[in-house]
């Protein structure tokens, strides 16, 4: 059985529901093998085989759990206030937002809405659509220069990426904004389409910043002189309400 065979199995058993405790524990050192281009690969085969793009969501946690070590080294190798480190934080605050937005859809879908619920939603929407700055950086400071040394593939998905996220991330904003004056049923079937979206899209966009672009950024760019520029464009374009430090 190949590898990417193997993995698709796996990725499988995740789908049934199995716990991904479980899943880990059988495969361990088969798993600590396998690269992000492997598991990108396995997961296009499940979707050619008929598995909507969608339920796959909860595969990017997974993914990120199997290489959390992974981004862990590269940002223990940055400098504190590297571009990418300040970035690969603002990740973490996102990620944790969509797992908070995840658990609220979920209470919402169940329960009837309270002014302290949307309260809650508006919250985390804003958190969303405040990230705009973050984008930015990496589109008008850090792809350009990936983009001069030749690596442009990544890049152009990525501002794809965002181009299809933000008029989503607003939708969801002036939902939670509305959310109580409306038809109740209206508000739950918008409320689950447009978390469904940002969610999986979202880890999945910064699943391949952390694991791929990032980590082909640190490879590549290799002078101390250029990542200070990009640390100063950066410092220029700004930083959004939950960066850390700055
Ligand atoms: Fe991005
Ligand atoms: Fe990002």
């Amino acid at each position: 059985m190949s590898k990417i065979e193997k993995l698709v199995g796996l990725l499988q058993r995740l789908n049934s529901g199995e716990k991904i405790e479980d899943v880990q524990k059988d495969a361990e050192d088969f798993l600590n093998q396998i690269s992000a281009t492997d598991l990108s690969i396995a997961e296009q085969q499940l979707i050619d085989n008929g598995m909507d793009a969608e339920d796959l969501r909860g595969l990017c946690v997974i993914h990120m759990q199997m290489l959390e070590g992974e981004v862990e080294r590269m940002t223990a190798s940055l400098d504190e206030g590297h571009p990418l480190a300040i970035m690969i934080q603002e990740h973490d605050v996102l990620l944790k937002t969509l797992e908070e937005l995840e658990a609220l859809n979920a209470t919402l879908q169940e329960k009837p809405l309270t002014p302290e619920l949307q309260e809650e939603l508006l919250r985390l929407a804003v958190t969303l659509t405040g990230a705009e700055l973050h984008h930015l950086r990496e589109e008008d400071a850090l792809f350009p220069e990936l983009e001069r040394r030749g690596i442009s593939g990544p890049p152009t998905v990525m501002r794809l990426e965002h181009d299809d996220l933000r008029p989503k991330k607003h939708k969801l904003e002036v939902l939670a904004r509305e959310a109580l004056e409306m038809d109740q049923e209206e508000f739950r079937h918008h409320l689950a389409a447009l978390s469904r979206h940002i969610i999986f899209n979202l880890r999945d966009h910064i699943f391949k910043e952390n694991h791929i672009l990032y980590p082909a950024a640190v490879e590549t760019i290799t002078e101390r002189e250029v990542w200070s520029k990009i640390e100063e464009e950066c410092d220029k374009i700004g930083y959004t309400p939950f960066t850390k430090g700055k």
